[in-house]
C-alpha cells in the first residue's frame, strides 16, 4: 500500500496541470452556504487588516514599489544584502556609488502615501542624485544637497543606507542569536506567542559551512529545552550535496545528522519540523523523513514534522503517503501545509532544464485550490496528522476555519514580520481560534539573502494576498475572490502566458529536451539505456557522402580509468579529406538552391536524431570526455 502511494507521487510529478486540478477541485469545493460564510469572514478579516497599523502598510508599499521585477528593486536587494556584510567603508561606498549610478530612482518618488514609504523613496532618489552629482554626473542635484554632501560627505549616505537596509532585514529576521530570540520572546509584548525558530542558512556549499549550521541548530534545540517553541530545519543547510544524484551518499551521511537533531529535540521536549525546499529535493526529503520517523530511537517522539508545499502538483499524493506512514507507525505527524516559497525558481529551473512539464502549478488560484484540498484531507486524517496551516491569506484562513467541525486540533502559522494584524483580527473574531505559531528566522546577516529574497518576492508579487491587501485601490471582492469559483470559470487551466518548457522559444524553435535528475523513474531509465550503450563497441570514422571511410585506427581510453577502452577512432586521412572537399563543393550549389524550409527541416531532423540517441551520446561523453551526466546532457542539448 505505502509503495503504491509513493508511486502515485512519482506519477503526479510534472503531470498535466489540468489533470491535477480535475482531481483537486471537488475536494476543495464548499457548498453554497459555506462559501458564503467564508466570504463574509474573509471580508471582515481584510477590513480589519486594512484599517490597522499604517506602519506595516507603509513597509508593504515600499516593498511593492521596489519589487524584484524592477531594476531598482534588484539593485536595492543586492545592495541591502551586500552592505550588511562589507566590513570596510571604502568598499561599501564604492558599492553604493555603483548601485545608484544605475536605475531610475527618481520615478519612484511620491508613489506611496505613508511617511515611511515617502521618506524611504526620497532617501533613495536623493542618493541616486547625490551619487550622480558627487561623481561627476549631470549636476542637476536638488537644492541643499551640495551643502549637505560638503558637510557630511559620502559617509552620511553610507550610514543612512546601512541603517535603511538593516531595518529591511530586521523586518523579517527576529534576532542574531537564539539567546536573543528567546529573550525577545519573553518580553511583555510577546508573552503567549509560540515560535518555530529557523536558524538562517541553507544550500551549504562546503562541509565546514554545513557543520556550522548543524552546530547552530543543535545549540538552538538545547536552548529551547522545555519551552513551547519548536525549530524548523532546512536539510540543504546540513549537507553540501543534498541532491538526488547523491542519494546513496546523502542517506548515509545526512540521515544520522537529522536523527541526532531529532533525538536532541526529543530530549528537549520540543518539536522539529523539516522545511520544504526546491521540488528537486522532495523525493530525497521523503526518504530521509521516513527513515527518521520510523527509527526505533524516536518511537515515542511525537514532534517530528514536515512541511508540504501545495503549489506542487503532487502535494495531495505526498499527504496521502505521509498519512499511511503515520498510521503504519501509530504516531501523528505535525504537518505544516504551505503554498510554497520557491515558485519563480521552480518555473525558471524547469524551463532551463527543458522538462516535460512544471513541478508546480502555473496559476496562483490553482495553488490556492490545491491548498484547500490538501487542508481538507489533513483535517479528515486526524489519526495521522496534527495539522499546521501556514498562510497570511485571509480567504485561506476563513476557509480553514469553515472546514473544521470543532473537534480537530490544529494550529495556524505565520512568518515573523508578516500576517500579524491578520491573526490579531482572527483572534478578535473568536475566542475558540486555534493558536498561531510564528516562524522566526534567527541568525547573522551573512546567511540572510535567500530568505530575504523570498520574502521580498512574496511581498512584491502582484498575485500575493499581502501585496493586494496593502493596496487600497484593489477592491475587497478581488482580494478575497473564491479560487474554486475562479478556476471553474476558466477554459484553459495552465497559465496561458507560461508556456511549457519545450515551447518557451516558440514560434522560433522547440527547446531541447532535458531530463529531471530528481525523478527516480526517469533516472533509472536513463542509467539503463547508458548501461546498454556502454556494452556496445564503438568505432568512429569519417562519413563522406553517406559512406564510412576506413583507415588505421587507434584506441580511445577513458581519462578516468586508462585501462578502459571506450572505442576506436579512425581519423580521416588526406585522401578522405580530398574526397570530402570534392563532395562538399559538388553539393554546395544544389544545397544553396534548396528552399530554406527544406534545409531547416534537415537540421530539425538532425536535432531529432541527436535527441533520440541521447543516452548513447551521454554515455560516450562521460566515458571519453570524463564528463558528469549533467554536463553530458547539457552538451547533447546544446548540439540539438
Ligand atoms: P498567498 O498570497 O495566498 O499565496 C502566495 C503563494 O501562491 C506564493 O507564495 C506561491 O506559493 C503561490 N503562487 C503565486 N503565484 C503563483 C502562480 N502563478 N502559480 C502557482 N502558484 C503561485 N515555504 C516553503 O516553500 N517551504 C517551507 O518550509 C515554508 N515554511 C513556512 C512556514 C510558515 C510558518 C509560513 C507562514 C510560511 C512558510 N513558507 C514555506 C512560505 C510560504 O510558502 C509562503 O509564505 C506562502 O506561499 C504564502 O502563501 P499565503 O497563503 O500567505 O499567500
Ligand atoms: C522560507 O525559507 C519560510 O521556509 C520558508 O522561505
Amino acid at each position: 500500500m505505502i509503495d503504491s502511494l509513493r508511486q502515485a507521487i512519482h506519477h503526479a510529478y510534472l503531470i498535466d496541470e489540468a489533470e491535477a486540478i480535475k482531481r483537486l477541485l471537488p475536494l476543495a469545493a464548499f457548498d453554497a452556504r459555506q462559501t458564503q460564510t467564508v466570504a463574509i469572514s474573509a471580508r471582515i478579516l481584510v477590513d480589519a487588516v486594512r484599517t490597522s497599523g499604517s506602519n506595516v502598510i507603509g513597509m508593504e508599499s515600499f516593498l511593492r514599489e521596489f519589487k524584484l521585477s524592477t531594476q531598482e528593486g534588484v539593485l536595492l536587494m543586492g545592495l541591502a544584502e551586500a552592505l550588511l556584510r562589507i566590513p570596510d567603508q571604502a568598499t561599501a561606498e564604492q558599492l553604493i556609488r555603483d548601485t545608484f549610478s544605475q536605475g531610475d530612482w527618481q520615478k519612484h518618488v511620491g508613489h506611496g502615501d505613508s511617511f515611511l514609504f515617502n521618506a524611504g523613496t526620497w532617501a533613495l532618489a536623493l542618493t541616486g542624485r547625490l551619487v550622480d552629482w558627487h561623481y561627476g554626473g549631470d549636476g542637476k542635484a536638488f537644492a541643499g544637497i551640495k551643502q549637505m554632501l560638503a558637510r557630511s560627505g559620502m559617509r552620511a549616505v553610507y550610514l543612512a543606507i546601512t541603517q535603511a537596509t538593516r531595518i529591511l532585514a530586521e523586518r523579517f529576521v527576529m534576532s542574531r542569536s537564539i539567546a536573543e530570540a528567546l529573550d525577545r520572546s519573553r518580553t511583555k509584548a510577546n508573552i503567549g506567542e509560540c515560535y518555530s525558530f529557523d536558524m538562517l542558512g541553507e544550500a551549504a556549499m562546503t562541509k565546514t559551512t554545513a557543520q556550522a549550521y548543524f552546530a547552530a541548530y543543535h545549540e538552538a534545540i538545547n536552548a529551547l529545552n522545555g519551552t513551547t517553541n519548536s525549530v524548523s530545519v532546512k536539510l540543504s543547510a546540513l549537507h553540501p550535496r543534498y541532491e538526488f544524484a547523491q542519494r546513496e551518499r546523502v542517506l548515509v551521511e545526512l540521515t544520522p545528522l537529522v536523527l541526532a537533531l531529532a533525538g536532541a529535540a526529543q530530549a528537549a521536549n520540543i518539536g522539529l519540523t523539516i522545511d520544504a525546499e526546491e521540488s528537486e529535493r522532495l523525493d530525497l526529503s521523503l526518504d530521509i523523513f521516513e527513515q527518521i520517523f520510523c527509527h526505533s530511537d524516536l518511537k515515542n517522539y511525537h514532534g517530528l514534522g514536515l512541511a508540504v508545499q501545495a503549489y506542487q502538483t503532487r502535494a495531495l499524493q505526498v499527504i496521502d503517503w505521509l498519512a499511511q506512514l503515520a498510521r503504519n507507525q501509530g504516531k501523528l505527524i505535525p504537518l505544516r501545509l504551505v503554498k510554497g516559497a520557491y515558485w519563480d525558481t521552480e518555473i525558471k529551473r524547469a524551463q532551463v532544464q527543458g522538462l516535460v512539464g512544471y513541478p508546480v502549478f502555473t496559476r496562483k488560484i490553482a495553488t490556492d485550490v490545491s491548498y484547500l484540498a490538501c487542508a481538507k484531507r489533513m483535517l479528515t486524517a486526524s489519526d495521522a496528522f496534527l495539522p499546521q496551516f501556514a498562510t497570511h491569506n485571509a480567504h485561506t484562513v476563513a476557509a480553514i476555519l469553515a472546514m473544521r467541525d470543532g473537534s480537530q486540533d490544529f494550529e495556524f502559522q505565520r512568518l515573523y514580520g508578516m500576517g500579524e494584524t491578520l491573526y490579531d483580527a482572527v483572534r478578535a473574531g473568536s475566542k475558540l481560534t486555534p493558536p498561531c505559531r510564528i516562524y522566526a528566522p534567527v541568525g547573522s546577516h551573512e546567511a540572510l539573502l535567500p530568505y530575504l529574497v523570498r520574502r521580498l518576492l512574496e511581498n512584491g508579487a502582484n498575485a500575493s494576498f499581502v501585496h493586494n491587501v496593502a493596496d487600497p485601490a484593489i477592491p475587497v471582492d478581488e482580494v478575497i475572490a473564491d479560487p474554486v469559483a475562479a478556476l471553474r470559470e476558466l477554459d484553459v487551466i495552465p497559465h496561458p502566458r507560461i508556456s511549457l518548457p519545450c515551447d518557451i522559444y516558440q514560434p522560433e524553435r522547440r527547446n531541447s529536451q532535458g531530463i529531471s535528475f530528481a525523478e527516480p523513474s526517469e533516472v533509472r531509465q536513463l542509467l539503463e539505456q547508458i548501461r546498454l550503450a556502454l556494452n556496445r563497441e564503438y568505432t568512429a570514422n569519417a562519413v563522406i557522402d553517406g559512406a564510412s571511410w576506413s583507415s588505421a585506427g587507434r584506441e580511445i581510453r577513458s581519462p578516468a580509468d586508462i585501462e578502459r577502452i571506450v572505442g576506436h577512432v579512425e581519423e580521416a586521412n588526406d585522401e578522405a579529406l580530398q574526397q570530402a572537399l570534392t563532395v562538399g563543393t559538388a553539393t554546395a550549389v544544389p544545397w544553396i538552391a534548396t528552399p530554406v524550409t527544406e534545409r531547416a527541416a534537415s537540421l530539425e531532423r538532425a536535432a531529432d536524431l541527436i535527441e533520440m540517441e541521447r543516452a548513447t551520446l551521454m554515455a560516450l561523453l562521460v566515458r571519453e570526455g570524463g564528463k558528469t551526466l549533467a554536463d553530458g546532457l547539457a552538451e547533447v542539448r546544446e548540439a540539438a
